[in-house]
């Protein structure tokens, strides 16, 4: 779909990479376009949500460690040698990091400050860490003003705590220690590979899953509230960037996102239409703690810094990944 080598040429070719998370939805995406990029790739992941399966058909060029960012020394083999460290592990769900938040700072904070540690110590030339637009919480106003990083984040859940402390954990690592590092602020990523099949699943992956076998969504609270949803290959495309910049960045947070704003119905609507289901309504359930009401990002400090163009727009990721699904769904039955 995308011609990476047209975009970042030679920038990877032969460079040793760190992926954390790598057997996830988005490090996944990650390993794919640096291997595509001629990268040497270490994949490191204690498997707890990913899969190495979603590496399947990459090639041989992959190294897989199974273990764990809270096991110091693990992490600290992993990354020897390494020019560049993209950091995705960490327990991603709000409702779950309510009912576990001791947990959740183990993984996500001790785990993040083991990576950064690890990174210090190989001398790696810049850590890129995965972020969260959850560390903005709801600013006072009706929430809908976008949301600019020069914000004070608000976070209010006990996981958008723990990604603002990995956050801070970057820059403080960045001006202590010398290790260049750069926050990568998601917000709402979604793409084939995203597990359908957990609890916690994100709203893209869990319409699909109800969908495809002719289900209504559920939909927490009344639906309007918004999103900017973000395909995934813009996310890739931003840590390759961060990556790849001249000059130190000593942890700045760049927002990474298209700029629009979906609300939940809508997406609802235009996902059963995909699945033939136009007249299939959604099912409503209670509006649940720790989430926001609107998340939509100003883009303008990335795409200034770090020359950022959004490479896929909401619409035609959609439908990419209404088709993944559609046949990888089918697949498993
Ligand atoms: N998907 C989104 O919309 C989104 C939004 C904001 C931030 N993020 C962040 O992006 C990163 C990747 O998220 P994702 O959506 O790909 O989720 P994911 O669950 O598919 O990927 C996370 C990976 O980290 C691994 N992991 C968890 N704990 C680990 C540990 N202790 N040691 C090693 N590996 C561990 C999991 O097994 C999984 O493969 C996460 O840091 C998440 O917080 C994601």
């Amino acid at each position: 779909m995308i011609d990476w080598q047209s975009i970042h040429g030679e920038s990877f070719s032969g460079a040793r990479v760190l992926v954390t998370g790598g057997a996830g939805f988005i490090g996944s995406h990650l390993i794919e376009t640096l291997v595509a990029l001629g990268a040497d790739v270490v994949a490191f992941d204690d498997l707890s949500g990913g899969d190495w399966a979603n590496l399947d058909g990459f090639g041989d060029g992959v190294e897989q460690i199974t273990a764990s960012i809270t096991d110091a020394e693990a992490i600290g083999k992993a990354t020897a040698g390494c020019r560049f460290v993209f950091h995705q592990a960490a327990l991603g769900s709000v409702p779950r990091s309510l009912k576990e938040p001791e947990l959740y700072y183990d993984v996500n904070v001790i785990g993040t400050v083991n990576v950064l540690q690890a990174a210090r110590a190989a001398g790696v030339g810049r850590v890129m860490f995965a972020g969260s637009s959850s560390a903005y919480g709801n600013p006072p106003g009706d929430g809908s003003t976008p949301k600019v990083e020069t914000m004070p984040p608000l976070p209010l859940s006990p996981y958008a705590a723990t990604k603002l402390a990995g956050e801070h954990a970057m820059r403080a690592w960045a001006n202590s220690y010398g290790v260049d590092t750069a926050v990568l602020r998601y917000f709402n990523i979604f793409g084939p590979r995203q597990n359908p099949h957990s609890a916690y699943a994100a709203v893209i992956a869990a319409f699909a899953k109800a969908l495809h076998v002719g289900r209504p969504g559920v939909i927490f609270g009344d639906g309007e509230q918004s999103r900017d949803f973000t395909f995934v290959a813009n996310a890739v495309h931003a840590n390759l960037l961060a990556a790849r910049h001249d000059g130190p960045l000593l942890g700045e947070v760049f927002n990474v996102a298209v700029g629009g704003r979906v609300s939940v119905n809508e997406l609802y609507q235009r996902m059963a239409a995909r699945y033939g289901h136009a007249d299939l309504a959604a099912v409503h359930q209670p509006s649940r703690g720790g989430d926001v009401l609107h998340s939509q990002a100003d883009m303008s400090k990335t795409k200034r810094t770090l020359g950022y163009e959004p490479l896929v727009d909401f619409d035609t990721g959609l439908a990419a990944t209404c088709d993944w699904y559609k046949q990888n769904l089918a697949r498993q039955e």
